[in-house]
């Protein structure tokens, strides 16, 4: 081989690797508000050869008091039907993107989590194409809070963590016990309202010390509607002002019982039934004051109170179900339990206002 073709070949083929040799993303381009875009810097799609393999790692590094979260977005240009986009999500969960007409994903990484996006092609050179464009921004994170104890419940509706146009906000719970987190609502307020999903995030532990990571679809109807924590500390993150309402409860709260609800209550009138040993949290999250009516008890006799707090032995009884209250009763609260005993009965609940 000459050295004119030896220069030629190699003119040629450097850039070429260079552009595509899995390049990852240097710590020093984790600035807020840059964003970063790969394989191209310019942001435009790559054309990918045959056997093409790589993983891009974008990470969102962060310390106690201040981090980075990214917005990724992977323009998928796939054309090879064997051809695949792997994203390993910041929940852990993949989701795998085909041949699909050149369509848009994007994803979050909040501080302190790890995203990875695999590209894989096959033998055959199809034209698939991709790119990736990450977009840093540094934030502030936000206080630790003592939960609370006794006779005063722990709820959060999330939107009121955000501050005017910010769109980074979060709140770290601190507690002696694992926490318990449940998703105040119905599966219906939740599961078809996809803009939720990536909105706002549940952090086993801290930013800096993350056990497990939970989105909003981790709670669809056919799933869990409450985790609980391995850590001391459950973070709530909120990338947008969405209602999402939660009630948290110490472990030992909810070991007691079959199963724990957590509910808000509304201005229109909801219809519960109870059988087993059960504990209803119910919240008015806009205001005070909650109207219960004891619609039937099926079983007598009936074990069953209503507490102005969490289902512990510190909350005032409100009501003892031993005889059925003939009218609707009206609590000048804002929260409470109704706690059965494998009392089988039906009430009703609204705000009062
Ligand atoms: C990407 O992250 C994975 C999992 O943490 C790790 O095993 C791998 O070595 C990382 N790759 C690069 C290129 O940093
Ligand atoms: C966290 O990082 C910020 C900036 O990156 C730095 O100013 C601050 O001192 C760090 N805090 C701790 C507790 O390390
Ligand atoms: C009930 O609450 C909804 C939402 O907060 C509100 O739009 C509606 O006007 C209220 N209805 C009554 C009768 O107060």
């Amino acid at each position: 081989m000459g050295n004119l073709t030896f220069l030629f070949i190699t003119l040629f083929l450097v850039p070429y690797a260079n552009a595509l040799d899995c390049t990852q993303i240097w710590s020093s381009d984790i600035r807020d508000g840059n964003t970063v875009n790969f394989p191209k810097s310019d942001g435009s799609m790559q054309t990918l050869p045959g056997n093409f393999n790589c993983v891009y790692n974008i990470s969102a590094p962060t310390n106690s008091t201040n981090g980075f979260y990214a917005i990724v977005t992977v323009k998928n240009g796939l054309q090879g039907a064997n051809d695949y986009i792997l994203v390993k999500k910041i929940t852990g969960t993949q989701q795998k993107l085909v041949s699909s007409g050149n369509k848009v994903e994007t994803f979050k990484v909040i501080p302190g989590s790890q995203l990875s996006v695999q590209v894989v092609t096959k033998s055959v050179v199809m034209n698939s194409q991709f790119a990736v464009s990450v977009e840093y921004h540094g934030v502030v994170i936000g206080p630790k809070v003592q939960m609370k104890t006794g006779a005063e419940m722990n709820y959060l509706d999330v939107k009121t963590i955000n501050h005017g146009s910010d769109l980074f906000s979060s709140v770290t719970y601190v507690s002696k016990e694992h926490i318990v987190l449940t998703l105040a609502g119905t599966e219906f307020d939740y599961h078809y309202d996809s803009n939720v999903y990536d909105t706002c995030y549940f952090i086993d532990g801290t930013f800096d010390n993350q056990q497990k990571i939970y989105e909003v679809d981790d709670f669809a109807p056919d799933k869990d509607r409450d985790f609980t924590t391995i850590a001391h500390h459950l973070t709530i993150v909120s990338l947008q002002e969405k209602v999402i309402q939660v009630v948290l409860n110490p472990v030992s709260e909810v070991q007691q019982f079959d199963d724990l609800y957590a509910l808000p209550v509304t201005n229109t009138s909801e219809n519960y039934y109870t059988t087993n040993n059960d504990a209803y949290e119910f919240v008015n999250f806009d205001s005070v004051g909650i109207v219960m009516e004891v619609v039937k008890v099926i079983t007598w006799p009936c074990r069953a109170v209503v507490v102005a707090g969490p289902p512990n032995a510190e909350s005032k009884v409100l009501l003892s179900l031993d005889s059925n209250p003939t009218k609707p009763q009206t609590f000048n609260v804002k929260y409470l339990t109704v706690v059965s005993y494998g009392c089988n009965f039906e009430f009703t609940l609204r705000s009062s206002n």
